[in-house]
């Protein structure tokens, strides 16, 4: 069992260069600016802000690490698609999010986040693709549940249902920060990808 209450921020990276040497599996959280990405972190982590909540999008342009009791790294990659942002600056995301799949890392598993009001944006889907596509285990968590009604909420889990049914038995979780619905779905999910992960590697 992971001690979700032993999780500290580690460090940021602005570059793929400075990345540390990956030594435990790593949970990759991927989505575009503003979709609710350290919302999920903090809410899974029982911490009001130790990844930053922003009002103002695209301002985290650096990957952030968070150990998780010693057993697991939780990565919090930087928002895409935010459209206020230089061309060198989505230049620089590119290159440090590339940078990061492309080292020798303990990729256990991505959190693909998508806001469930919308559907994904043509990023979402190049990125879903490029998972898909270097065999890299995800899930997909919808975010912002609770700003949609009963009949909103089925709706969108069709669409999204339609949508990964071309994909492998991709687990789809809708979440809400504000609520916590889906936060225990998502943490018993995680972990045992982490136990499953460390037993591979034993063998
Ligand atoms: P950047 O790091 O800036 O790219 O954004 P992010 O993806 O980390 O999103 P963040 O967690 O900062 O949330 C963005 C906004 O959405 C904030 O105002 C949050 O309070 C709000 N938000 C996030 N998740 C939820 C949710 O499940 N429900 C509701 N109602 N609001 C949410
Ligand atoms: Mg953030």
């Amino acid at each position: 069992m992971l001690n979700l209450n032993n999780a500290a921020y580690e460090a940021s990276y602005g570059t793929a260069k400075q990345l540390p040497e990956s030594i435990l599996p790593e949970i990759i959280f991927s989505g575009r600016s503003n979709v609710g990405k350290s919302s999920l972190i903090n809410k899974l982590l029982n911490r009001k802000a130790l990844a930053r909540v922003s009002a103002t999008p695209g301002k985290t342009a650096t990957i952030n690490f968070f150990d998780i009791d010693g057993k697991a790294k939780f990565v919090d990659l930087p928002g895409y698609g935010y459209a206020k942002v230089s061309h060198s600056e989505k230049q620089r995301w590119a290159d440090l999010v590339e940078g990061y799949f492309a080292g020798d890392r303990k990729y256990c598993v991505v959190v693909q986040i998508i806001d469930m009001r919308h559907d994904p944006t043509e990023q979402d889907l190049t990125m879903i693709d490029f998972l898909s596509h270097n065999r890299l285990p995800f899930i997909v968590v919808l975010t912002k549940k609770d700003k949609l009604n009963k009949t909103q909420q089925q709706k969108q889990m069709n669409l999204f249902s339609e949508i990964f049914s071309d994909f492998d038995s991709v687990p789809v979780f809708p979440f809400s920060a504000l609520k916590g619905d889906g936060k225990e779905e998502i943490l018993s999910y995680l972990e045992s990808k982490i136990d499953e992960y460390s037993i591979e590697e034993e063998m």
